[in-house]
């Protein structure tokens, strides 16, 4: 494949990966609406500030894409809405956990084409998912205690 076939079908990942964030904004948006019940203010507020660490992803996507000479997309993945807070929590960090997996791959496509800045930047994103990820399970944990691993 020509370099310039494999930094089109980069930016057309990077594309999907745009989609998958314009989506993850409205669904913490809309999660953060519909949370109610016990401890609703902390989880309102767990869920904007991920929506507004999303946003801050996509624009910098968005930005990307435009720089390697690509059209960004407006259109959002649809997503799943589980009933129960807990599975909305698991769904989320579940889907941070495979954001952070495909952005590391995303990387070493962009080492490949020795696009060091990009690598560096998507494996930057990589690690923001992680930390996404890893405090949606951490929150699920002190929400419900009874499902941590040792509970004595
Ligand atoms: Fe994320």
């Amino acid at each position: 494949m020509t370099r310039q076939r494999r930094i089109e079908s980069l930016i057309a990942r990077l594309n999907e990966d745009l989609a998958r964030k314009l989506g993850n904004i409205i669904r913490y948006n809309y999660q953060a609406a519909k949370a109610a019940g016990r401890n609703v203010e902390q989880m309102r507020q767990l869920l904007r500030a991920e929506a507004a660490e999303e946003l801050d992803h996509a624009a910098e996507l968005a930005e990307l894409i435009v720089d390697m000479g690509g059209e960004p997309t407006t259109t959002p993945v649809e997503f799943d809405k589980p009933h129960c807070r807990k599975a909305m929590l698991e769904l989320d960090a579940m889907l941070e956990r495979d954001d952070m997996s495909r952005y590391l791959e995303l990387a070493r496509l962009a080492a490949d084409l020795e696009e060091v800045e990009l690598q560096a930047r998507l494996e930057a994103i990589a690690a923001a998912e992680g930390r996404q990820s890893r405090k949606l399970a951490q929150a699920v944990r002190t929400m419900w205690p009874s499902s941590a691993a040792i509970t004595h």
